[in-house]
């Protein structure tokens, strides 16, 4: 099969096409024959080193396609089944990633879809998605009265963060952009867009000095400190990533004298730990899109081949809101 490996971490061109052997499915796993792969800026952190992956290795851990084989143990899918995986569990070792004609996905992690499904707008929501899921429902428990301030909305997983808390529903969904002229397509979403320059003056003053309940962080570094200066009394923010590369320090003294929460999820860290309650978030997930309750804009799709470019996009800011490769 084809498939994009890593043999040694690296810029984005260290990504290289190679055919591979079709792996096939252990306990409890099945394989999919991909349609559509999802790109995220976490894929450039694996294939950078930043997590010191071993090497050899596959990157992707979203995709959409149909069932190709089922392990033993597996009931409920039969091949050619549309579904949807998440593939990120590396914390279990995982072989085979999702820029790949085929992918091994575990059952637990893996949801059918309907025949007919649109597979490139589902590949594009896997993993932002259930990130976004968790974090708004479980962590920050989001209330219809709250104030949401979404940091890094113009990217992938701010973007669908803000449509989530927006069909809640919350207060007020407030987005952060922080590259200038970077405009945010689903304006219905948003009910103010503040540029990160300007955070700490706007959100006093749209909030009538009280600030936000909830702050969702994917980008980290000085907006991260100033989200979590707007938090109001029993405001949460929650912590899903460093797109900045900066990982500011909070005084514990600062979160019991402002009476503050702090959270923190990581999806790949804790998915092979709790394999049924990601598969629940992802299955909830792909209902509310395929319903259309969740309105998802299409994604930008290029070939496989021109993953490195994806990458490189990421890497500059400039990528659009979601990308996702087609591979069969
Ligand atoms: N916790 C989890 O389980 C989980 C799941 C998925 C993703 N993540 C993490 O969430 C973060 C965002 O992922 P994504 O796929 O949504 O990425 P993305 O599409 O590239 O969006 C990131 C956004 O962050 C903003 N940003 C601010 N400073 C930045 C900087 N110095 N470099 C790059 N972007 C910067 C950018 O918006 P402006 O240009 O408008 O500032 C960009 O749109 C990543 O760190 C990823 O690892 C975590």
């Amino acid at each position: 099969m084809r498939a994009v490996v890593v043999t040694s971490p690296g810029p984005a061109d260290s990504l290289e096409a190679v055919e591979l052997p079709v792996p096939s499915p252990g306990p409890g796993e099945l394989t999919v024959d991909v349609g559509y792969a999802g790109v995220g800026f976490v894929d450039t952190l694996f294939r950078s080193g930043a997590f010191g992956l071993p090497t050899p290795f596959t990157p992707g851990i979203e995709v959409t396609g149909r069932v190709r084989e089922v392990g033993p143990g597996v009931a409920g899918f039969e091949p050619g089944r549309p579904v949807a995986a998440l593939l990120n569990d590396f914390g279990r070792g995982v072989r085979a990633g999702g820029y790949a004609e085929v992918a091994v996905a575990h059952a637990a992690m893996t949801t059918p879809l309907p025949e007919g499904a649109d597979l490139a707008r589902m590949a594009a929501v896997l993993v932002n998605g259930v990130t976004a899921w968790i974090a708004l429902r479980d962590l920050a428990r989001l209330d219809v009265h709250d104030d949401v301030l979404v940091l890094g909305a113009s990217g992938g997983l701010g973007g669908i963060t803000g449509r989530l808390a927006a069909i809640h529903p919350a207060r007020r969904v407030i987005a952060v952009v922080g590259s200038a002229g970077k405009r945010l397509s689903d304006t219905a979403t948003w009910t103010h867009v503040v540029h990160g320059t300007d955070l700490g003056a706007a959100v006093q003053e749209l909030t009538g000095g009280r600030g936000v309940d909830v702050v969702v962080d994917p980008v980290g570094g000085p907006l991260r400190t100033a989200a979590y200066d707007q938090l109001a009394p029993f405001g949460r923010l929650v912590m899903l990533g460093n797109a900045s590369g900066q990982d500011p320090a909070i005084p514990g003294d600062s979160v019991w004298h402002g009476t503050r929460q702090l959270l923190g999820l990581s999806l790949g860290g804790v998915a092979h730990l709790v394999p049924q309650r990601v598969g629940a978030a992802l299955s909830a997930l792909v209902d509310l899109v395929h319903r259309g309750v969740l309105r998802e804009p299409a994604p930008a799709i290029l070939p496989l081949d021109r993953v490195a470019e994806v990458h490189q996009a990421l890497e500059d800011r400039t990528a659009p809101a979601k990308t996702v490769l087609a591979v069969r």
